[in-house]
């Protein structure tokens, strides 16, 4: 016997236990000091989560409507964004930080369509995904459209927050948005902005009109309501099919996409089958209860 296991084996029954209890305490307390020490300071450019942006940015969106943006960019992950009205550059740090917290090798970029931009924002907030279009839309749409090599997966309507000029900038989008795409047009509590998205919506069968996703309405001018963000789903069809992204991720980590099959309908080896009960697919394969999930 060795001599460690000796040493144990001479130890108290008591004191053995608490050893274990005192080693496994250490354990956890390790853990959570690697947590700590391992969460990203959001508000610093050079870590990998950039998404303090939305916090100290000149855009005129409320914090709820720069955070879901930046979800969505993240989430989305689009190669080709249109923005419409980039002012301060305020809303096209924040799509520059999701694609760049994404994955930096992530080839996402932003084209801001503006006449009249006022850019406060530095330069090296955009992380080199930023191009701008000095032009008015929809004129500066096809320009944004060649410069990206594209159509556009993303857009953000924010320009001229009149009915006629978000028609024509909805109208302007269209044909160059990519299938499943997404538009989110700011400031759509606005009446005026909200009629043009029906009449488009209704017009164009592509068009999935998704509501207010950021439902604060902004209700300091006692005739016209601002804020809101309203988004829209450009797609041939209702539905996703999910196989599309399953089978692009496993390209991307060189592993095989899990098969479409029924009998997998029920089967979750990660909660239902392992806790609950096996299912058909685990009876019929004798599985039984699964593995936990490590
Ligand atoms: C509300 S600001 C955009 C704010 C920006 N999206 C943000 O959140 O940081 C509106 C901008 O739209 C621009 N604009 C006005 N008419 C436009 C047009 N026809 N096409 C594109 N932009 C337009 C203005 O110059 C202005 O900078």
């Amino acid at each position: 016997m060795s001599l460690i296991g000796r040493l144990k084996q001479s130890l108290p029954p008591g004191l053995k236990s608490r050893l274990r209890e005192t080693r496994h305490r250490l354990g956890t307390l390790r853990n959570k000091a690697r947590g700590y020490l391992g969460r990203p300071n959001v508000y610093q450019l050079g870590t990998p989560e950039r998404v303090g942006i939305v916090f100290d940015n000149p855009s005129e969106m409320n914090v709820s409507e720069r955070l879901f943006l930046y979800s969505l960019i993240r989430g989305t992950r689009p190669h080709r964004v249109l923005e419409i009205g980039s002012r301060h550059g305020g809303s096209a740090s924040i799509i520059a930080a999701a694609l760049e917290d994404i994955d930096p090798r992530h080839p996402g970029r932003v084209f801001g369509v503006d006449p009249g931009p006022e850019i406060t924002v530095p330069e090296r907030k955009f992380f080199g995904r930023f191009e701008l279009i000095v032009e008015p839309s929809p004129q500066g749409i096809t320009t944004a459209r060649q410069k990206a090599g594209g159509p556009f997966d993303f857009a953000l309507v924010d320009g001229l927050h009149i009915y006629s000029q978000v028609k024509q900038d909805l109208l302007g989008v269209l044909p160059h948005m990519a299938d499943e795409s997404y538009i989110l047009l700011h400031d759509a509590f606005h009446y005026g902005l909200s009629k043009a998205i029906s009449e488009v919506v209704a017009t164009e069968s592509r068009l999935f009109d998704c509501g207010y996703p950021c439902g604060k309405p902004w209700m300091e001018h006692p005739l016209l309501a601002y804020g809101g963000l309203r988004m829209l789903r450009f797609s041939e069809r209702a539905v996703t099919d999910p196989q599309r992204f399953i089978e692009r991720e496993a390209e991307l980590l060189h592993k095989a996409a899990p098969p479409i099959d029924d009998d997998l309908a029920d089967h979750d080896p990660f909660w239902h089958c392992r806790a609950i009960e096996p299912c058909a697919y685990c009876r019929k394969t004798g599985q039984g209860k699964a593995a936990p999930k490590t």
